[in-house]
């Protein structure tokens, strides 16, 4: 079993004049927990620098929020992946619900910035997750059947190992309103059945972070079901005494 990823995405929060403070607090806080899980962070894109200076040498990973499709070119406001290699970053989130449903991004455009993340062997946290309406209709399995074959099933099972999954129920972020374990649970076993119809036994190996409302009240519970890897929290990674309390709360 692979260890369990506490990934903080800190969406459009925390200037990079923050950064340092939060740094300081964070590996001191997070001193113990990082002997038993792995922890990121994800900056918006003028933090980046400073952040991978600040976790130098310190076991706490740096990734970005999202990239664009294209190496370079005339596509005014967006950042390559290449740049962010160049950078040093390997990790990025991809198909954020924010990315999906405020910035209009489809199945079909996630998939060409997943394809292109793996080309540059980044190491990608692909986000899915039913809309309140759908799970209300009972169509949460449909939706959740339907993102990952739209985006996953084209690829290679050795690029799907270098895939990180988080189920990020729309309804549930930043409403407070998280998933109760047994949901979430439903949902990534859902999710890893599908992954070991591509992966077999390895499918145990991918990991499937649950995002949405997460907090150091809830995190234990989330983090001791079977098929959660691991959580991406939005809010609660802001403050790095709460970052650290969730990823002190995962068992071992
Ligand atoms: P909140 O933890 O603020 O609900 O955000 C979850 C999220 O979107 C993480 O990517």
């Amino acid at each position: 079993m692979p260890r369990k990823l506490i990934a903080g995405n800190w969406k459009m929060n925390l200037a990079p004049s923050e950064v340092g403070a939060y740094a300081a607090l964070l590996k001191e806080r997070a001193a113990e927990a990082v002997e038993k899980v792995d922890l990121l962070v994800c900056p918006a894109y003028p933090a980046l620098p400073l952040a991978l200076a600040a976790f130098d040498e310190s076991p706490v990973m740096v990734g970005a929020q999202n990239m664009h499709q294209e190496l370079s070119g005339a596509f005014t406001g967006a950042v390559s992946g290449e740049m962010l290699i160049d950078l040093g970053i390997e990790w990025v989130i991809l198909g954020h619900s924010e990315r999906r449903h405020v910035f209009g991004e489809d199945d079909q455009l996630i998939l060409q910035k997943l394809q292109r993340a793996l080309e540059l062997e980044m190491r990608p946290i692909l986000c899915v997750g039913e809309l309140l309406e759908e799970r209300e209709g009972g169509r949460t399995e449909e939706v959740l059947r339907r993102q990952f074959k739209l985006t996953l099933g084209e690829l290679e099972p050795k690029e799907l190992k270098r895939l990180t999954l988080a189920y990020e129920p729309v309804w549930a972020i930043g409403t407070g309103l998280t998933a109760t374990p047994e949901t979430a649970q439903e949902a990534h076993e859902l999710l890893r059945g599908l992954l070991r119809e591509k992966l077999n036994e390895d499918a145990a190996e991918t990991r499937i972070l649950y995002g949405g409302s997460v907090k150091p009240a809830n995190a234990a519970d989330l983090l001791a079901q079977d098929d959660i890897d691991g959580v991406l929290v939005g809010g609660a990674s802001l403050d790095p005494d709460s970052f650290a309390a969730i990823a002190a709360s995962a068992p071992r």
